[in-house]
């Protein structure tokens, strides 16, 4: 599988991510059938938080990966931090370390590749997170940083004490949900879809060069629950996906992450399947290149109308 760059500091992997938050629901030998789909096809870049069933997730992860004897060096694993289980965030200096600690303990590793803050902690003080990435750093335990759902002026503000490029910002991403798209397609218009709920967030990440990680890409969003795929508020989509994909011998989901690679942001999805067949069809992706035509169409098609 092809790489992508990650920042702008000479890290990369995968195009293709895959995120372990619903690892929790497999057997031990399932995680390992799907570790290994995905190192088949190139996947070597792996999500975690460690909020992800209650640590269960990162906990089978690790067991698969050192029962399959996988060298660590073989793998990229990333978790996040900052949630705290019961209704708050926290970015103190305190919880960012234990929560890094706790998840290499259940990923039996002794470094993050990444690692990022979760969501936003309205209490947050940058001179807090600024000291824990220093320890985190300095002591070898988390090798690049970044950040999930934030938006730019909240990045700016870390990065007033923060001294480590912040290199990812995880945001919700898919072809049925895109407000970090619409708003600049319907600049100057008086409508829902003109309105930055997110501070430009798509046009400041290509400035930075930080990268976006498009989370939960087939999921519906728009606050609505559902996978988009066969989903039947989305005919007219799916109609879509449809032809192009017989058109080019993939499947669907194939293309619904072609079109997220399609944009110039030059983005990294994470997938969240635990099914191998639907990995490797997913993996298909990056070899996929959508013309200008196809990616306006699937925008259409989901039932946004341009001005
Ligand atoms: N930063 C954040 O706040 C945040 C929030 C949520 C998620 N994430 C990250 O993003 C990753 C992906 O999230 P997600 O799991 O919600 O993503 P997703 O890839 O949109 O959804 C995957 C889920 O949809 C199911 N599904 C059913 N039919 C499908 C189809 N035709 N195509 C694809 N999937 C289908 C999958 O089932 P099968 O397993 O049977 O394929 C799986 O349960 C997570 O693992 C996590 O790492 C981050």
């Amino acid at each position: 599988m092809k790489k992508v760059k990650i920042g702008n500091q000479g890290f990369e992997g995968s195009v293709i991510s895959l995120g372990i938050m619903r690892m929790d629901q497999i057997s031990l030998e399932e995680a390992k059938e799907v570790v290994q789909t995905a190192l088949d096809y190139g996947i070597d870049y792996f999500d975690h938080a460690d909020i992800y069933g209650d640590g269960e997730s990162e906990r089978i992860f690790g067991r698969a990966v050192k029962e399959m004897g996988i060298p660590r060096d073989s793998l990229l694993i990333q978790s996040k931090g900052g949630i705290v289980k019961g209704g708050m965030y926290d970015f103190s200096k305190e919880h960012i370390i234990s929560a890094v600690e706790g998840s290499l303990k259940r990923l039996q590793t002794d470094y993050l590749d990444a690692f990022l803050l979760h969501r936003p902690d309205a209490l947050m003080e940058p001179e807090e997170v600024a000291e824990a990435f220093d320890l985190l750093e300095k002591t070898g335990k988390v090798r690049h940083f970044g950040v999930s759902n934030h938006n730019p002026m909240q990045i700016e503000l870390l990065k007033t004490k923060v001294k480590q490029p912040l290199l990812i910002n995880q945001l919700q991403l898919s072809v049925t949900h895109h407000p970090m798209i619409d708003a600049g397609l319907n600049v100057n218009r008086v409508n829902d879809l003109s309105i930055v709920r997110d501070g430009s967030i798509l046009d400041y990440s290509r400035i930075t060069e930080m990268t976006i990680q498009p989370w939960s890409p087939f999921q519906i969003g728009n606050e609505k629950r559902g996978v988009l795929i066969g989903h039947p508020d989305y005919r007219e989509l799916n109609e879509v996906l449809d032809r192009m994909a017989e058109e080019k011998g993939v499947a669907q989901e194939t293309i619904a992450i072609a079109w997220l690679l399609r944009h110039p942001a030059r983005m990294q999805p994470i997938i969240g399947s635990m099914n191998p067949k639907r990995i490797a069809a997913v993996a298909k992706a990056p070899e996929v290149t959508l013309s200008r035509e196809e990616w306006y169409e699937l925008y259409r098609a989901g039932g946004y109308r341009l001005p």
